[in-house]
């Protein structure tokens, strides 16, 4: 579902959540926790307000949140503090008793929401004439479950930030070309890294319905949708030339959701897990810029304090859409775990093929 459709069948808040202190608010969680137990589960991406991770039973990025989810087969209720397409894929994975609530339905992903089904189907049909059987479909885990299951449907598997290579090459050993969707950054950096040139990658624009590309389009091996990450866009190559002149000691590590410009002039890039591994590992007294989400960033500031970190731009702000799961909508939907109105429920006819996509994703990573 997109997130203006989720949008339209979404409950506000009542106002008494956000009356009360935090200390009732957290006190509230506490209490529900203790008194469900193993029946409660709250996921947490990294990118998720420090308010509301602090209660995650698990934190993640959106691959070890779907493996995470594949494995839970015993909670009754999944709270998932992340954003619509998360909580989709943790519907799609686990069993019919299991209910997946989003403590806020305004919590979309706008990169997901640069992709719906009609214009997928449209691309396709277009793209089959042009290029015959072909090509096979890959989507970054975020995308609605439609666009998961039209590309299960079709042959082909989900991708997450982390596992991306993996992914390009397991796709280029059944078909000569690559739909790659919704993502053109992640997709364009994927392959590069992987040895396709710039000039055998063409755009698919949705808007107008057109192939972008000057040359033989024989040539091509990788069509990128046009969407994009409203947050990572906003790092640029000033970014990186500002940060270079103003601490020429400090590697930059970026999101591979950054522009090509970016990550090809970084030190570093890659998913969200890898961004905190790399620096977990680093010595003490190292300097890092990063670019990428600015919950993350300000959570490896503080949880660091023997290295020096910053954000890549320092004019970034939070994703707005993960922010939208603050603690009074995680509380208030601890107390309505029997309401449906943020429940997350995928059709059965969406979720069959959706599956599949994404079960070949994970038995590849
Ligand atoms: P990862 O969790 O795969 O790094 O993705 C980042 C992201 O943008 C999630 O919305
Ligand atoms: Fe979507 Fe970008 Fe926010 Fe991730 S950071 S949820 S890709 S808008």
């Amino acid at each position: 579902m997109s997130i203006l459709a989720a949008m339209q069948k979404t409950k506000m808040i009542p106002e008494k959540y956000k009356q009360m202190s935090r200390e009732e608010l957290e006190a509230r969680v506490i209490e529900v926790k203790n008194k469900l137990g193993s029946r409660l589960y709250i996921p947490g991406h990294h990118y998720q307000k420090d308010e509301v991770i602090q209660f995650a039973d698990a934190t993640g990025d959106s691959l070890k949140l779907a493996q995470l989810s594949a494995e839970n087969s015993e909670a009754e209720y999944i709270v998932f503090c992340g954003v619509h397409f998360m909580a989709e894929t943790a519907d799609i994975l686990t069993s019919e008793h299991q209910k997946v609530i989003l403590p806020d339905m305004r919590a979309g992903c706008s990169m997901a929401d640069m992709a719906d089904i009609d214009q997928t189907e449209r691309a396709w049909d277009k793209l089959q004439v042009l290029f015959g059987d072909t090509i096979l479909p890959l989507t970054y885990v975020n995308s609605t479950a439609a666009i998961k299951s039209f590309v299960g449907a079709n042959g082909g598997a989900t991708v997450t930030s982390s596992n991306a290579e993996t992914m390009v090459k397991w796709a280029f050993e059944q078909k000569e070309r690559i739909l790659f969707l919704p993502d053109q950054h992640l997709g364009r950096n994927t392959a590069a890294d992987l040895g396709v040139r710039l000039d055998e990658m063409a755009i698919w624009n949705p808007n107008t319905d057109k192939l972008e590309y000057e040359g033989d389009i024989s040539k091509i091996k990788v069509i990128l949708w046009k969407g994009h990450c409203s947050v990572h866009e906003n790092f640029t190559v000033q970014n990186v030339k500002d940060t270079r002149e103003q601490y020429p000691d400090m590697t930059i590590i970026v999101h591979p959701e950054c522009r090509r410009e970016v990550v090809e002039i970084s030190d570093m890039a890659g998913s969200t897990s890898y961004i905190i591994n790399a620096i977990e590992k680093a010595a003490p007294g190292t300097q890092w810029a990063i670019g990428t989400e600015m919950n993350l960033v300000n959570r490896l500031i503080k949880n660091h304090p023997d290295k020096k970190i910053i954000s890549l731009n320092p004019h970034m702000c939070p994703c707005l859409t993960m922010n939208r799961i603050d603690l009074p909508h995680l509380v208030w939907s601890l107390d309505t775990l029997e309401d449906t109105a943020n429940v997350i429920k995928v059709s059965p006819e969406i979720a069959e093929n959706a599956k599949l996509a994404l079960e070949r994703m994970l038995i590849n990573s």
